[in-house]
């Protein structure tokens, strides 16, 4: 099985059957959604932001003797910030990093889509509405951003998971839309997913504790991995999911970046719990287009 592919109009219009393939499937892709000059654009920012970022210094917080609660607190304050997340092997033994600084990072979130110019532009950009309202979005909210950079060698793997866990709203509305900025590839860890099995239960609850977080075990339903389809994507294809499509991808070991952008929305009118880990600050409300 395919996933179901859509071309992308030059006038934001999308096939009819949009709707009904996204909520048969739970993805959609969106073909050519981003041109290659708005996905160059995007990359170069990313850049600059990592350049402008001292990775020595946020290394010497982190390796105090509370590395576990500064580490905390850097994550649970990231919803309203731009934060930097390394990539579990960025380090050699020796304690150097072991690629240039702008491929030793995991991702950068989680509001970009607010606090940089670059990537609001684009996140609110018309096309993007018009591809929340394809897949039904009646008062869509941007929630979440993130660059995932996935670098070449030490790009680290994500196992299955559904992104409501992590952005629950009641009823549940999450939706992820998830640019390729580099092609991805079967070689350098592109996305697969379980078409289908957003119908199945939300697994897990990713949720504050005790200043900290914990994640409830909600269904010990096994993903169906063996139904599992790869979503290769070429630059400026954007990948729409439903909060509960259970996604994963490989580790990168080649010499292939694969950087992507996600954004996640959820309908204003929904319930946002105080206890989801993503909270904005004071002054910093959510919005939509
Ligand atoms: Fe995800």
């Amino acid at each position: 099985m395919s996933l179901p592919s859509f071309l992308f109009g030059a006038d934001h219009s999308f096939a009819p059957s949009l709707r009904a393939a996204f909520d048969e499937t739970g993805i959609v892709i969106l073909r050519n959604f981003a041109t290659p000059e708005e996905c160059a654009a995007l990359k170069q920012r990313a850049f600059d932001l990592i350049d402008g970022f001292d990775i020595d210094a946020h290394r010497t917080v982190f390796s105090t003797t509370t590395q576990a609660h500064a580490e905390d607190a850097y994550f649970l304050n990231s919803g309203g910030a731009i934060s930097f997340f390394l990539e579990e092997e960025a380090y050699g033994a020796d304690g150097r990093l072991k690629r240039p600084k702008r491929e030793s990072i995991n991702k950068i979130g989680h509001a970009l889509h607010d606090l940089d110019p670059v990537f609001s532009a684009f996140s609110r950009s018309r096309k993007m509405e018009a591809a929340a309202r394809a897949v039904g979005f009646d008062d869509p909210l941007l929630l979440q951003s993130m660059v995932i950079m996935k670098p070449p060698s030490i790009g680290g793997e994500v196992t299955c998971h559904q992104d409501s866990t992590f952005l629950y709203t009641e009823p549940e509305t999450c939706v992820g839309f998830w640019l390729a900025i580099d092609a991805a590839t079967l070689q350098n860890g592109c996305m697969a997913f379980i078409p289908g099995e957003h119908k199945g239960p939300l697994r897990r609850l990713f949720r504050r504790k005790n200043g900290g977080t914990e994640m409830v075990e909600l269904s010990d339903a096994p993903y169906p991995e063996d139904r599992r389809v790869a979503a290769p994507a070429a630059i400026g294809d954007l990948v729409i999911f439903s909060g509960r499509a259970p996604h994963m991808s490989r580790a990168n070991r080649s010499q292939n970046p694969r950087m992507a952008y996600t954004l996640h929305m959820i309908e204003a009118g929904a319930h946002y719990p105080n206890d989801n880990w993503l909270q904005r600050p004071a002054g910093m409300p959510l919005r939509g287009f």
